[in-house]
């Protein structure tokens, strides 16, 4: 748990490195919102110091559907704006995918390509209201695959702080599956802020359930959950104070 949102960028930016930099070739999972922008804040900063990302490979979790790349709230655009340019990632070896496209399973199974071409060393997540990881939404099931999701009402109003009106929100998206994100082989969930606590609590404490998607992490045996102080504030304190930490995650 750290005291600011910035501190837990630079924590989990030295995370990152020591995969960029002990990896032969680094793939790195990203996640876009408000939250992880502390991270790419201390990223790019980790490049200016030195920090090669050039045999990096990343693999975005979603994208929406029917906007274009260069749309200011498309989630190419907001990596190029708060990674990619600052950084010498090269730009074949990015990948997102494709809200644009024509024939949108067949985008499904060329990211499902890509994906299982490129093992994921560590995957960056964020959690929506909702319980959300990438776009997999809640539900009576969470699909494996990459596939095309309608996103739910909570998420479609939290995204419009982002777009004029409502209207304008995208009502639906690509997103990388749940098996995806489970075959990766760490994994960091990001979450700040006093409306993140709740569904925190219950995704780390509660049982494992389809419809809070995020708790399905609890399977996972390598996750580490950074919080600040208002995300953590609905979790018991011996959950995290030294020593009582469950063994097959770390809350930081
Ligand atoms: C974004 C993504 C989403 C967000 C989540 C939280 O690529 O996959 O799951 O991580 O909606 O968004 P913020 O960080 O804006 O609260």
């Amino acid at each position: 748990m750290f005291e600011s949102e910035r501190d837990a960028g630079v924590y989990t930016a030295a995370l990152v490195e020591r995969i960029v930099m002990g990896e032969k070739d680094p793939v790195l999972g990203l996640a876009t919102g408000s939250t992880p922008i502390p991270l790419y804040e201390a990223l790019v900063q980790l490049y200016r110091s030195g920090l090669d990302f050039s045999r990096a490979t990343t693999i975005n979790l979603d994208e929406y559907i029917g906007i274009p790349g260069q749309h200011e709230q498309s989630y190419r655009h907001f990596m190029q704006t708060h990674l990619f340019q600052h950084v010498n990632i090269q730009p074949d070896r990015i990948f997102i995918p494709d809200g644009m496209a024509e024939d949108l399973d067949a985008e499904c199974a060329r990211y499902d390509k890509i994906i299982r071409q490129h093992a994921i060393h560590m995957q960056v997540l964020g959690i929506g209201v909702n319980g959300h990881i990438g776009f997999n939404e809640p539900d009576d099931l969470l699909v494996s695959r990459t596939h095309v999701v309608q996103l739910r009402q909570a998420t479609v109003e939290s995204n419009a702080r982002f777009f004029p009106t409502l209207d304008d929100v995208p009502k639906r998206a690509i997103t990388m599956g749940v098996q995806a994100i489970l075959q990766a082989q760490h994994i960091i969930l990001m979450a700040f802020g006093e409306e993140k606590a709740n569904i925190i609590q219950r995704a780390i404490m509660g049982e494992v359930r389809t419809d809070v998607p995020a708790s399905i992490l609890q399977l996972h045996r390598d996750v580490v959950v950074i919080l600040d102080k208002a995300s953590a504030s609905q979790l018991d304190p011996s959950v995290y104070l030294a020593g009582s930490q469950p063994t097959s995650s770390q809350l930081l």
